[in-house]
């Protein structure tokens, strides 16, 4: 490496490192007093709401960077939402074990307003992965500060009842879209969610969640791979970025070897376009541009594969989509998939959103796993 690299590597580092900062702080300053994360301030579709997976992904973002009380602010959020449904819940369970499941339509929903009700407007609801990615987050945040769990217990068994009850369930995936599949990412969210707690819950309910998790991990081997890794759906032949997640953060699979790595090279291949990654091939949300938080997974998983140059390029990327504000956004559109459609979403919701507090906590996440951003004292 010459010095002029060298130098300029340094810079990008100051930069990347001060953009995870003010991303913790933009996070802090936009976090609802009730707890929940708004998924972005300004944009028409999403504002007033927070959505579990959104949710939980920035809480763990939040967590490894220190943010202890932000973090344990929107878990105690989430057993709020989660008391408040015990009586839905114990329903949805009793009618699954009676053979005569609830309609979709009564299922929990995907997102809520900050103060915990439903809210009024329609939406692609029923979606099971964010329930397992929140256990997993509020397990992971408990172990990494050594918190007492017990804070969170009683939401805790609800969750694990409720996807015990209902993990086989079709329903709609991380993009809101294809409510009629069964989603490899969702079912690999469920997964490290009920393992995360497993040795957390009552004896009855570990053993349940040791039965189910073999199921997953069954169903996933019999119809959830194709060519060697992972698919989008069950039966499917086609990729998701999403399926990054089960290798990083998440770790369903490991990233050296077998489904992971394969499964990271396939998305990669597919998917990655100079870095910046796309959701699926046949994506047209906004034209289907790059989502900076993808490229942060993919940068998770070459983390976690002990590729860290590779996983500062994706940092690096993710960086280059911010805008003089300090704002990232929720995709951009440098290398539009079908440009075609990119106008109808613009008259529908508006310019993409931005900022998208995903999008900064995966960017916060990836720079904590790379030692970018060291973690804050809280
Ligand atoms: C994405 C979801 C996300 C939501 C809020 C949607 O466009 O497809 O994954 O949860 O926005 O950020």
């Amino acid at each position: 490496m010459t010095e002029a690299t060298r130098g300029q590597l340094r810079a990008d580092l100051a930069t990347m490192s001060r953009l995870a900062e003010t991303s913790v702080e933009l996070i802090l300053r936009l976090q609802d007093p009730s707890g929940a994360y708004p998924a972005s301030p300004t944009f028409s579709a999403y504002t007033g709401y927070s959505w579990f997976r959104d949710g939980a992904f920035i809480a763990d973002g939040m967590s490894a960077a220190g943010a202890v009380d932000s973090a344990s602010r929107f878990f105690d959020w989430c057993a709020g939402i989660l008391h408040d449904r015990k009586a839905t819940i114990g329903e949805i369970v009793a009618r699954a074990a009676a053979g005569d499941p609830v309609p979709d339509t009564a299922m929990l929903p995907t997102r809520f307003t900050f103060a915990g009700t439903d809210g009024d407007d329609d939406w692609w609801d029923f979606q099971l992965d964010g329930y397992g990615t929140w256990l997993w987050a509020v397990a992971e945040h408990a172990e990494r500060h050594a918190l007492d769990l017990a804070r969170w217990q009683q939401a805790i068994d609800l969750t694990v009842d409720y996807l015990l009850s209902s993990w086989q369930r079709p329903c709609f995936d991380w993009w809101e879209e294809n409510a009629d599949r069964v989603h490899v990412s969702t079912l690999g969210c469920i997964a490290a969610g009920l393992a995360a707690v497993a040795h957390r819950v009552d004896a009855d309910r570990g053993l349940a969640i040791e039965t189910v998790l073999a199921a997953i991990r069954h169903t996933i081997a019999d119809r959830g791979t194709t060519d060697g890794h992972l698919a989008k759906w069950l039966g499917s032949t086609e990729v998701d970025a999403s399926l990054l997640s089960t290798v990083a953060p998440l770790a369903v699979f490991p990233a050296t070897e077998g489904l992971g790595a394969a499964t990271v090279r396939a998305v990669d291949a597919a998917l990655a376009v100079n870095r910046g990654v796309h959701r699926y091939a046949a994506d047209t949300f906004f034209g289907g541009g790059q989502w900076p938080l993808l490229s942060c997974f993919l940068g998770l998983a070459y983390a976690a594969g002990g590729d860290r140059e590779s996983a500062l390029d994706q940092l690096s990327w993710a960086a280059s989509t911010v805008d003089v504000a300090g704002n990232l956004p929720e995709q951009v559109a440098w290398d539009l998939l079908d440009r075609s459609r990119q106008q109808e979403w613009i008259d529908r919701w508006g310019p993409v959103a931005r900022p998208l507090l995903w999008s900064h906590a995966m960017f916060i996440r990836l720079a904590v796993e790379v030692d970018v951003l060291k973690v804050l004292s809280s």
